[in-house]
C-alpha cells in the first residue's frame, strides 16, 4: 500500500476540517453512506469529526477545554459534557443520525480505559482506540518513518518500520509550556500569552519565536533522545510533524535544522492532524452505516 500524499491527499482533508469546525456546520447535509466517528480528548481541546469512507471530514467540532492534564483525565464530568453537547452539534449538522460507536485515542504509555470511559459516558460504543502518534502513521500508511505529535500538554512520538509501530514514547512538555514561557517573558497572564501564540495579527506587534525557540529545542533534542536510544535499531528518514504546537511559524524549520539526515514533513493545519487519524481509524474499524 502506497502512502497518502502529502498535497493531494492529505492537506485537502485537514483544510476541511479547519473550514468545517470554525464554520460550525456540515459538509453536505444527510447521511453518508458508511461513516466513521472520532474523539480526541485532548490536554488542550477536545475535537469531535465525522468523516466519511474515504476519510472526507463530513462534520467537526472543536473546543478549547481544561478536561486533561498531563494525558488524564481529571475532569471526567466536565470531558462527558462536551463530548455529549459536540455529538448534538454533529448530528444536527450531520442532518442525521450518528453512528453508534466510535473511536478514541491515548497517549502512549497512558491508560485507554480513561478515554473509553468518557466515550461510553457520553452514550457511544467505542469503535477502536489507539495511540495518537500511532493513528497518525496507519492514516498515512507510513511505511518507514517518525512521527512527533506536539500537542497542548504532550509531545508523542512514534517510529514505524515495515509499516508497523515499532516504537512510541511521550513526553510531558507541549504547547501549555510554549505559553508559560511567553507569559513569563512578557509578564503577562497565561490566557493572554496563549491568544498571542495563537493569533497571527497579534504575533506580529510582539517578541514571540526568539522567547518559545528554547521550549521547541528541548523538544526537538527530547525526540532526538527517543530516536537515537530506544528506537536506534529503527533508523528512519522521515519525520513527520503534527498536533496544534507545530503550527507556529519557525517549527518546521527548527525540527528542519536540527534532523539535517530526515526529510521533515509539516501538513498545513497541524491541529486536525491527531483527530483525522483518529477518525479515520474508524474506517478500518469498519465504519457504521
Ligand atoms: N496557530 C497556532 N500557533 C501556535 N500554537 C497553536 C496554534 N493553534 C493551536 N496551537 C497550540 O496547539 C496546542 C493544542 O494542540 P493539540 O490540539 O494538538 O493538543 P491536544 O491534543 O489538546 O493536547 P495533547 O495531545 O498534548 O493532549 C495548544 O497549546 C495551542 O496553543
Ligand atoms: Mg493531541
Amino acid at each position: 500500500m502506497t502512502a497518502h500524499g502529502l498535497t493531494d491527499w492529505l492537506e485537502p482533508r485537514l483544510a476541511s476540517a479547519a473550514a468545517l469546525a470554525r464554520r460550525k456546520q456540515a459538509a453536505a447535509p444527510g447521511v453518508v453512506d458508511r461513516m466513521a466517528l472520532g474523539i480526541d480528548l485532548g490536554t488542550s481541546d477536545v475535537v469531535s469529526m465525522l468523516v466519511d469512507a474515504e476519510a472526507r471530514p463530513l462534520a467537526v467540532r472543536l473546543d478549547w477545554a481544561d478536561v486533561v492534564r498531563d494525558g488524564i483525565v481529571w475532569d471526567f464530568f466536565g470531558a462527558v459534557r462536551i463530548v455529549r453537547q459536540q455529538l448534538d452539534a454533529l448530528k444536527a449538522w450531520a442532518g442525521g443520525e450518528l453512528p453508534k460507536a466510535a473511536v478514541t485515542s491515548f497517549p502512549p504509555g497512558t491508560d485507554p480505559r480513561i478515554s473509553i470511559n468518557v466515550v461510553e459516558a457520553a452514550g457511544l460504543d467505542v469503535a477502536g482506540v489507539i495511540d495518537e502518534p500511532s493513528a497518525v502513521a496507519a492514516m498515512l500508511r507510513l511505511d518507514r518513518a517518525a512521527v512527533v505529535d506536539i500537542g497542548g500538554g504532550t509531545t508523542g512520538i512514534a517510529v514505524v518500520d515495515g509499516g508497523k509501530v515499532v516504537y512510541s514514547g511521550d513526553e510531558p512538555t507541549g504547547g501549555h509550556h510554549v505559553s508559560l514561557a511567553l507569559a513569563g517573558h512578557h509578564r503577562i497572564p497565561l490566557e493572554e500569552a496563549e491568544a498571542l501564540k495563537r493569533d497571527e495579527r497579534v504575533r506580529r506587534d510582539t517578541e514571540v519565536w526568539p522567547v518559545v525557540r528554547p521550549v521547541f529545542e528541548k523538544m526537538a533534542a527530547i525526540v532526538q533522545e527517543h530516536l537515537r536510544g530506544p528506537a536506534r535499531g529503527h533508523p528512519v528518514d522521515t519525520l513527520y510533524l503534527a498536533g496544534g504546537s507545530c503550527a507556529l511559524p519557525g517549527v518546521e524549520s527548527l525540527f528542519a535544522q536540527m534532523f539535517r539526515d530526515m526529510r521533515v514533513v509539516l501538513p498545513r493545519h497541524p491541529l486536525f492532524l491527531t483527530p483525522l487519524a483518529i477518525a479515520a481509524h474508524g474506517i478500518s474499524q469498519g465504519g457504521t452505516a
